[in-house]
Protein backbone atom coordinates (compact mmCIF):
# COMPACT_ATOMS: atom_id res chain seq x y z
CA UNK A 1 0.00 0.00 0.00
CA UNK A 2 1.59 3.08 -1.35
CA UNK A 3 0.65 6.65 -0.70
CA UNK A 4 -2.49 7.57 -2.47
CA UNK A 5 -2.54 9.72 -5.65
CA UNK A 6 -5.12 12.93 -5.55
CA UNK A 7 -8.96 11.57 -5.67
CA UNK A 8 -11.18 13.46 -7.60
CA UNK A 9 -14.97 13.98 -7.81
CA UNK A 10 -17.29 16.02 -10.01
CA UNK A 11 -16.80 19.01 -7.68
CA UNK A 12 -13.93 18.12 -5.16
CA UNK A 13 -10.20 17.48 -5.43
CA UNK A 14 -9.26 15.17 -2.45
CA UNK A 15 -4.97 15.71 -1.99
CA UNK A 16 -2.98 15.08 1.55
CA UNK A 17 -2.72 18.24 3.91
CA UNK A 18 -0.12 20.91 3.15
CA UNK A 19 1.05 24.03 4.10
CA UNK A 20 -1.38 26.54 2.81
CA UNK A 21 -4.24 24.59 4.61
CA UNK A 22 -3.64 25.91 8.07
CA UNK A 23 -6.38 28.97 7.84
CA UNK A 24 -8.93 26.40 6.89
CA UNK A 25 -8.16 24.02 8.84
CA UNK A 26 -8.44 25.77 12.04
CA UNK A 27 -11.79 27.52 11.00
CA UNK A 28 -12.57 23.80 10.99
CA UNK A 29 -11.58 22.71 14.23
CA UNK A 30 -12.39 25.97 16.47
CA UNK A 31 -16.03 25.82 15.36
CA UNK A 32 -17.82 24.59 18.57
CA UNK A 33 -20.69 24.04 16.26
CA UNK A 34 -18.42 21.43 13.83
CA UNK A 35 -16.79 19.95 16.91
CA UNK A 36 -20.22 19.12 18.47
CA UNK A 37 -20.17 15.62 18.07
CA UNK A 38 -16.20 15.77 17.75
CA UNK A 39 -13.55 13.38 19.98
CA UNK A 40 -11.76 16.31 20.91
CA UNK A 41 -12.86 19.39 22.30
CA UNK A 42 -12.69 22.64 19.81
CA UNK A 43 -8.77 23.93 19.26
CA UNK A 44 -8.37 27.37 20.66
CA UNK A 45 -4.80 27.93 19.49
CA UNK A 46 -4.13 28.53 16.15
CA UNK A 47 -0.48 27.14 16.29
CA UNK A 48 -2.23 23.74 16.22
CA UNK A 49 -3.20 23.98 12.65
CA UNK A 50 0.55 23.84 11.58
CA UNK A 51 1.56 20.99 13.69
CA UNK A 52 -1.40 18.70 12.93
CA UNK A 53 -0.41 19.28 9.23
CA UNK A 54 2.87 18.55 9.27
CA UNK A 55 2.22 15.45 11.65
CA UNK A 56 -0.74 14.36 8.95
CA UNK A 57 1.21 15.05 5.67
CA UNK A 58 4.10 12.76 7.20
CA UNK A 59 1.23 9.98 8.07
CA UNK A 60 0.24 10.06 4.99
CA UNK A 61 3.60 9.58 2.98
CA UNK A 62 4.54 6.67 5.16
CA UNK A 63 0.73 5.16 4.33
CA UNK A 64 -0.73 4.19 7.19
CA UNK A 65 -2.80 6.92 7.82
CA UNK A 66 -4.41 9.16 5.68
CA UNK A 67 -5.98 12.52 6.82
CA UNK A 68 -7.24 13.92 2.84
CA UNK A 69 -7.48 18.09 2.48
CA UNK A 70 -11.24 18.28 0.63
CA UNK A 71 -10.55 21.18 -1.92
CA UNK A 72 -13.16 22.79 -3.47
CA UNK A 73 -12.11 23.01 -7.19
CA UNK A 74 -14.28 26.20 -8.01
CA UNK A 75 -12.85 28.38 -5.41
CA UNK A 76 -9.48 26.13 -4.85
CA UNK A 77 -10.43 26.46 -1.25
CA UNK A 78 -10.02 23.26 1.10
CA UNK A 79 -13.33 23.13 2.87
CA UNK A 80 -13.27 20.30 5.08
CA UNK A 81 -11.12 17.03 5.72
CA UNK A 82 -11.82 13.32 5.32
CA UNK A 83 -9.57 10.37 6.93
CA UNK A 84 -8.97 6.59 6.61
CA UNK A 85 -7.26 5.63 9.86
CA UNK A 86 -6.86 2.92 11.93
CA UNK A 87 -5.65 0.62 8.68
CA UNK A 88 -5.42 -3.06 9.74
CA UNK A 89 -3.50 -4.90 6.52
CA UNK A 90 -4.16 -8.57 8.24
CA UNK A 91 -7.79 -7.84 8.83
CA UNK A 92 -8.17 -5.22 5.81
CA UNK A 93 -10.32 -2.97 7.34
CA UNK A 94 -9.48 0.89 8.28
CA UNK A 95 -12.16 3.23 9.87
CA UNK A 96 -13.08 6.20 8.20
CA UNK A 97 -13.84 10.37 10.50
CA UNK A 98 -14.88 13.34 8.63
CA UNK A 99 -15.78 17.01 9.08
CA UNK A 100 -16.55 19.86 6.69
CA UNK A 101 -17.29 23.88 7.21
CA UNK A 102 -20.63 24.70 8.48
CA UNK A 103 -21.37 26.96 5.60
CA UNK A 104 -20.72 23.86 3.09
CA UNK A 105 -22.73 22.00 4.90
CA UNK A 106 -26.33 20.43 3.12
CA UNK A 107 -24.96 20.62 -0.16
CA UNK A 108 -23.76 16.52 -0.74
CA UNK A 109 -20.28 17.63 -0.57
CA UNK A 110 -19.10 14.96 2.14
CA UNK A 111 -21.41 12.18 0.87
CA UNK A 112 -19.42 13.03 -2.86
CA UNK A 113 -16.38 12.99 -1.02
CA UNK A 114 -17.08 9.56 1.14
CA UNK A 115 -17.63 7.80 -2.25
CA UNK A 116 -13.99 8.77 -3.61
CA UNK A 117 -12.78 7.87 -0.29
CA UNK A 118 -14.96 4.43 -0.14
CA UNK A 119 -13.55 3.48 -3.58
CA UNK A 120 -10.08 3.95 -2.64
CA UNK A 121 -10.22 2.27 0.55
CA UNK A 122 -12.08 -0.67 -1.34
CA UNK A 123 -10.78 -0.36 -5.16
CA UNK A 124 -6.88 0.78 -4.27
CA UNK A 125 -6.31 -0.38 -0.85
CA UNK A 126 -8.38 -3.82 -1.17
CA UNK A 127 -10.25 -3.86 2.18
CA UNK A 128 -12.84 -5.60 2.97
CA UNK A 129 -14.49 -3.79 5.63
CA UNK A 130 -15.13 -0.20 6.62
CA UNK A 131 -16.11 1.15 10.09
CA UNK A 132 -17.41 4.43 11.77
CA UNK A 133 -17.95 5.54 15.53
CA UNK A 134 -20.35 8.17 15.56
CA UNK A 135 -21.95 10.36 18.38
CA UNK A 136 -25.67 8.95 18.95
CA UNK A 137 -26.59 12.57 18.46
CA UNK A 138 -24.92 13.17 14.99
CA UNK A 139 -28.03 12.97 12.71
CA UNK A 140 -26.53 14.52 9.92
CA UNK A 141 -23.71 12.03 10.21
CA UNK A 142 -26.09 9.12 10.70
CA UNK A 143 -27.50 10.45 7.19
CA UNK A 144 -24.29 10.31 5.53
CA UNK A 145 -23.63 6.81 6.77
CA UNK A 146 -26.80 5.44 6.17
CA UNK A 147 -26.45 7.03 2.13
CA UNK A 148 -23.52 5.17 1.37
CA UNK A 149 -24.53 1.88 2.66
CA UNK A 150 -23.21 1.69 5.94
CA UNK A 151 -25.08 -0.25 8.43
CA UNK A 152 -25.87 0.60 11.78
CA UNK A 153 -23.72 -2.72 14.05
CA UNK A 154 -23.76 -1.53 17.56
CA UNK A 155 -23.77 0.68 20.61
CA UNK A 156 -21.29 1.84 23.45
CA UNK A 157 -21.59 2.99 26.51
CA UNK A 158 -19.97 6.58 27.54
CA UNK A 159 -17.35 5.11 25.09
CA UNK A 160 -15.67 9.36 25.29
CA UNK A 161 -15.11 11.67 27.37
CA UNK A 162 -14.67 15.18 25.21
CA UNK A 163 -14.15 18.38 27.46
CA UNK A 164 -15.91 16.80 30.64
CA UNK A 165 -18.75 15.39 28.85
CA UNK A 166 -19.45 11.51 29.07
CA UNK A 167 -20.51 10.83 25.08
CA UNK A 168 -21.86 6.97 23.90
CA UNK A 169 -21.25 5.55 20.55
CA UNK A 170 -22.62 4.13 17.40
CA UNK A 171 -20.88 1.88 15.58
CA UNK A 172 -21.47 1.50 11.85
CA UNK A 173 -19.68 -1.07 9.37
CA UNK A 174 -19.52 -1.41 5.51
CA UNK A 175 -18.25 -4.05 3.92
CA UNK A 176 -16.97 -4.28 0.55
CA UNK A 177 -19.30 -6.43 -0.88
CA UNK A 178 -22.50 -4.81 0.12
CA UNK A 179 -20.72 -1.36 -0.96
CA UNK A 180 -22.49 0.56 -3.67
CA UNK A 181 -19.69 0.45 -5.92
CA UNK A 182 -18.84 -3.03 -5.54
CA UNK A 183 -18.59 -4.71 -8.67
CA UNK A 184 -21.75 -7.00 -9.68
C1 LIG B 1 -21.65 15.24 8.98
C2 LIG B 1 -21.31 16.26 7.90
C3 LIG B 1 -19.91 15.99 7.39
C4 LIG B 1 -22.31 16.14 6.76
O1 LIG B 1 -21.86 16.94 5.67
P1 LIG B 1 -22.82 17.42 4.48
O2 LIG B 1 -22.01 17.73 3.27
O3 LIG B 1 -23.73 18.47 4.98
O4 LIG B 1 -23.57 16.11 4.18
P2 LIG B 1 -24.58 15.86 3.02
O5 LIG B 1 -25.04 17.18 2.44
O6 LIG B 1 -23.96 14.86 2.09
O7 LIG B 1 -25.78 15.16 3.79
C5 LIG B 1 -26.21 15.61 5.03
C6 LIG B 1 -27.63 15.15 5.18
O8 LIG B 1 -27.95 15.16 6.55
C7 LIG B 1 -29.15 15.89 6.72
N1 LIG B 1 -29.13 16.49 8.05
C8 LIG B 1 -28.35 17.49 8.47
N2 LIG B 1 -28.62 17.76 9.76
C9 LIG B 1 -29.59 16.90 10.14
C10 LIG B 1 -30.31 16.67 11.35
N3 LIG B 1 -30.06 17.38 12.46
N4 LIG B 1 -31.25 15.70 11.37
C11 LIG B 1 -31.50 14.96 10.28
N5 LIG B 1 -30.86 15.12 9.12
C12 LIG B 1 -29.91 16.07 9.05
C13 LIG B 1 -29.12 16.91 5.62
O9 LIG B 1 -30.41 17.41 5.36
C14 LIG B 1 -28.60 16.06 4.47
O10 LIG B 1 -29.60 15.24 3.92
P3 LIG B 1 -30.33 15.65 2.54
O11 LIG B 1 -29.25 15.71 1.50
O12 LIG B 1 -31.30 14.54 2.32
O13 LIG B 1 -30.96 16.98 2.76
C15 LIG B 1 -21.36 17.70 8.44
O14 LIG B 1 -22.63 17.91 8.99
C16 LIG B 1 -20.29 17.99 9.46
O15 LIG B 1 -19.16 18.38 9.13
N6 LIG B 1 -20.62 17.84 10.76
C17 LIG B 1 -19.66 18.16 11.82
C18 LIG B 1 -18.52 17.16 11.91
C19 LIG B 1 -19.00 15.79 12.27
O16 LIG B 1 -19.87 15.65 13.13
N7 LIG B 1 -18.40 14.79 11.66
C20 LIG B 1 -18.75 13.40 11.90
C21 LIG B 1 -18.00 12.87 13.05
S1 LIG B 1 -17.37 11.27 12.63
Amino acid sequence: MGSPKTLSTARLTLRAPRRGDEDALFALHSDAEVMRYFSEPPWTDPDRAARQIDDDAAAFERGGFFRFSIVLKETQRMIGNCTLYALHRQNRRAEIGYALQRQHWGKGYMNEALEALLAYAFNDLDLNRLEADIDPRNEASKVCLERLGFIREGFMRERWIVGGEVCDSELYGLLRREWKGAPA
